[in-house]
């Protein structure tokens, strides 16, 4: 029997058409995720699944996959959605897309960070709501980027990304990132390592970049907001539930800090209809990693990964359980 290859939704074209050089193919041509009973046929039906962030595979798909699903290969860096565990427990390899998409995330989450300073979005709404009858001193007053302090939380290749980036608006750059080890990208950068409760007081941007963990879950809360600059805007383009939404509408609403740009949520697609209606959040549709090449590149390296195992070569891409 050929080997098989189910792509859970629509990806771009070459990942496709790399994998169909190898395998036979079936792609879920609806662009919507499949049910969780279609996803436990899938992997019980082919060797390799080439999932996205928006599909759960959790223990009954990956039991359900037991004895042929040999590769579940995430187009996405973080696979929060997948159960690794479980995967690996029944031998199942799970594997991701990192490096790639480091510039393009950290390019869009510093156009959300400049867009939440300077209040971009709301200036667009302003213009189109006619309201804009004349210039005035007063107008949309936002508050400088350059020359701030910006606190990363996570300082993995992202983080370290928007480190790099910081140093062209001579911002002060902390981190907070327990699971560093290798300072040198930090001292390339005059990044200072501080406490989370330190760089919550100290930042006048607060960008998100830790992968979701139970440590993670809801780490800006009610609290990590009262303890920041009234001045702060809070930028996320890391995983929804680390921030907690509620707590964020609260403080955006109280004006315990000034400003956010949220690209992920905590129920995706769902947004906290509280959010919706505050003019001081700027909302994207979790497209961080989202240009042509990027997500390009993201399709075929998961179907480089899902050939190494099929053919029974190491996967460059392995996660950890
Ligand atoms: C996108 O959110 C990714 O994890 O690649």
């Amino acid at each position: 029997m050929p080997q098989s290859v189910c792509v859970t939704r629509v990806i771009p074209q070459p990942g496709i058409d790399l994998l169909k050089e190898h395998f036979t193919v079936h792609v879920n041509e609806k662009d919507t995720p499949l049910s969780q009973d279609e996803l436990a046929q899938a992997a019980s039906s082919h060797d390799a699944l080439v999932t996205l962030l928006t599909d759960r595979v959790d223990s009954s798909v990956v039991e359900a996959g037991k004895g042929r699903l040999k590769v579940v290969a995430n187009v996405a860096v973080g696979y929060d959605n997948i159960d690794a565990q479980a995967a690996d427990d029944r031998g199942i390899i799970v594997t991701n897309t990192p490096g790639i998409l480091t510039d393009t995330t950290a390019d869009f989450a510093w156009a959300l960070l400049m867009a939440a300073g300077r209040r971009v979005a709301e200036g667009d709404r302003f213009v189109r709501a006619g309201h804009f009858q004349g210039w005035g001193i007063m107008m949309l007053l936002g508050g400088d980027v350059h020359g701030k302090t910006l606190g990363l939380v996570g300082f993995g290749r992202i983080g370290q990304a928007m480190a790099r980036r910081a140093r062209g608006f001579d911002m002060k750059v902390l981190y907070f990132d327990p699971a560093i080890t290798n300072f040198d990208a930090a001292r390339d950068a005059g990044a200072e390592q501080v406490s989370l409760d330190e760089l919550f007081r100290r930042s006048d941007f607060v960008s998100v970049h830790t992968p979701l963990t139970q440590d993670t879950h809801h780490l800006i809360d009610s609290d990590a907001l009262a303890s920041m600059k009234s001045s702060a805007c809070l930028i996320n383009t890391s995983r929804g539930p680390v921030v907690d939404e509620p707590a964020l509408a609260q403080a955006l609403r109280t004006g315990v800090i000034a400003g956010a740009a949220l690209d992920v949520f905590e129920r995706e697609p769902a947004v906290d209809p509280q959010l919706l209606g505050l003019e001081n959040v700027l909302l994207t549709p979790h497209i961080a990693s989202a240009t042509v090449e990027t997500r390009t590149r993201m399709a075929t390296m998961a179907a480089e990964n899902v050939i190494a195992v099929l053919s029974g070569d190491a996967a460059p891409n392995a996660v950890r359980a």
